[in-house]
């Protein structure tokens, strides 16, 4: 009988398009730095495998090891019937940090600097989910017990493994968890225009990474199907996805899944976002030394060329520029705000041009009130986090949300809408009974949005309230600790359920 082993032998491999610091383009790469660490602390050896893009510098900043030479990693194309990739493997200084193995290619990784947007990028994650089990199944140092694999890029690892590795001797007893940190990209197609020819059922064999067919398989519905249990980012989500609304195409099949989908809020890695040691802001503060946050404010307007005054509210988004992001709200109700309401606005992230036009053009229309950084960027969030009074989140849908968290730890009061992640984590304030932290609003629609804006806003001139509410937000507590304990869980039910499974 196989016995699921205790958290001090429990070996966990998480399979990722992204782990922040090497390879990151949104909160994917940040929970792949923390999430990994957070087992480690508690007895698990987690580690990651990635590929090894081309801008992840081997030789001068990170000492890689080859560990492997000549991986052939199967196609299942007849010409090319494999694509030969090496594994290089990272251990970082801080023994905390968890150990990185990277899948090496010269053609789809090391000469690509950027983690997605190829026109190949379905082969780019195909050869990332059968490399890992390749490389598993002849690699004899290190074996995990289970396979942590996220979103869709490795949900073809989900189906190779129940397909093709299933019973080999040495990974018959691996377990595979699926992780969807957002079910909207189900892979390189968009699945809500796809033709009745071009549709997945998600049940046919994988087809050759060069065919026709391959960069129309539905990998988040094979990861779905295939994985011995599936989460979400929190438990709201994990519910909505269950509806229409939120389940893009999906509901049905997760419905009937549903006996082993989770939820499981991300954290926070507070050694990291920290005001009291944040290395990154003006100046450092703590709930006892709030009213320094002012110094930093005008810090953050210098920073955006915009006017010094420490009294003004600064309303701040970080995010991807996504139609995700409810973006569209912002620039719908904007003009209405600021003539009606006294505020700064600063914005920073990357993303397509349907939203830096509008926003280069808000900027140019209000040169003093408007600042925007429109490219990811790692350092200015810190800034923004500690000089700002409010931070926006008005999503669409939102499987966690990252930045509202960070954001809340350094006092700054979210501004939400009521989804998702941002549901379970922001409790609509209550000025009568002085409870909740934030924000909240419920409909997707700009008149709601504007509301609760002014709402904020006019709550923002109560001196002594606000401040009330900006330390009970600091003082929440989002670390990894209790997420890193649930994953646990989920782990040992993944295995209650491949077990009941293989006994049927
Ligand atoms: C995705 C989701 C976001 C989540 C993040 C990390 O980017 O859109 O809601 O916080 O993954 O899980």
């Amino acid at each position: 009988m196989v016995i699921f082993p205790t958290k001090k032998h429990l070996k966990v491999l998480f399979v990722s398009s992204e782990a922040a610091p090497y390879a990151q383009a949104g909160g994917l790469g940040q929970v792949m730095y923390s999430l990994p660490k957070a087992l480690r602390e508690i007895g698990v050896d987690a580690r990651i495998f990635i590929p090894k893009y081309g801008n992840i510098d081997a030789q001068k900043k990170y000492n890689l090891k080859t560990i492997y030479q000549h991986l052939e990693v199967p196609t299942g194309d007849e010409k090319t019937p494999s694509l030969i990739c090496n594994v290089k493997f990272f251990q970082p200084q801080n023994e905390k940090e968890a150990p990185v193995y990277f899948l090496e290619n010269m053609e789809y990784y090391e000469k690509r600097a950027n983690i997605y947007g190829y026109s190949d990028d379905s082969i780019r994650f195909g050869l990332l989910s059968r490399g890992v089990l390749e490389f598993l199944e002849k690699n004899s140092d290190w074996l995990p017990d289970v396979l942590n694999c996220l979103d869709w890029q490795t949900g073809y690892c989900v189906n190779f493994f129940k397909t093709k590795y299933q019973n080999s001797q040495k990974l018959k007893n691996l377990i595979v968890v699926f992780s969807i940190h957002n079910l909207h990209h189900q892979g390189t197609f968009d699945h809500r225009l796809v033709s009745e020819l071009d549709f997945d059922d998600g049940k046919s064999e994988i087809p050759s990474f060069f065919s026709e067919r391959f960069p129309k398989i539905n990998a988040m519905k094979r990861g779905i199907i295939y994985s011995d249990a599936i989460n979400t980012v929190s438990e709201t989500y994990s519910r909505e996805i269950l509806t229409p609304e939120y389940g893009e195409g999906l509901d049905k099949l997760l419905l009937e899944v549903k006996e082993k989908l989770f939820g499981i809020l991300n954290g926070i890695d507070y050694d990291f976002w920290n005001p009291k040691t944040d290395k990154l802001i003006y100046k450092n503060y703590t709930s006892l030394s709030i009213y320094k946050k002012k110094d930093n404010k005008i810090a953050l307007q210098k920073e955006f060329n915009l006017p010094l005054k420490k009294n003004i509210p600064v309303v701040s988004m970080v995010s991807r520029l996504d139609e995700q992001k409810g973006i569209d709200l912002v620039l719908e109700t904007i003009d209405h705000l600021l003539k009606e309401m006294s505020f700064q606005f600063i914005l920073v992230g990357g993303g397509s041009e349907r939203y830096t036009k509008p926003l280069l053009e808000l900027k140019e229309r209000y040169p003093k009130k408007i600042g925007v950084f429109l490219l990811p960027n790692f350092t200015l969030p810190h800034l923004v986090f500690a000089g700002s009074d409010i931070i926006l989140c008005p999503s669409r849908f939102e499987p966690c949300g990252v930045t509202h968290l960070q954001a809340m730890k350094y006092g700054t009061v979210p501004l939400v809408r009521k989804t998702g992640g941002l549901a379970d984590t922001v409790e609509n304030f209550n000025p009568t009974s002085g409870s909740g932290y934030g924000f909240v609003f419920e409909n997707y629609d700009r008149w709601c949005f504007f509301k609760e804006m002014v709402r904020a806003l006019e709550n923002f001139k109560y001196k002594k309230t606000w401040e009330g509410l900006q330390k009970r937000v600091m003082e929440l507590d989002f670390s990894w600790k209790e997420s890193a304990k649930k994953y646990l869980q989920l782990y040992k039910k993944a295995f209650e359920i491949k077990r009941v499974k293989r006994e049927k």
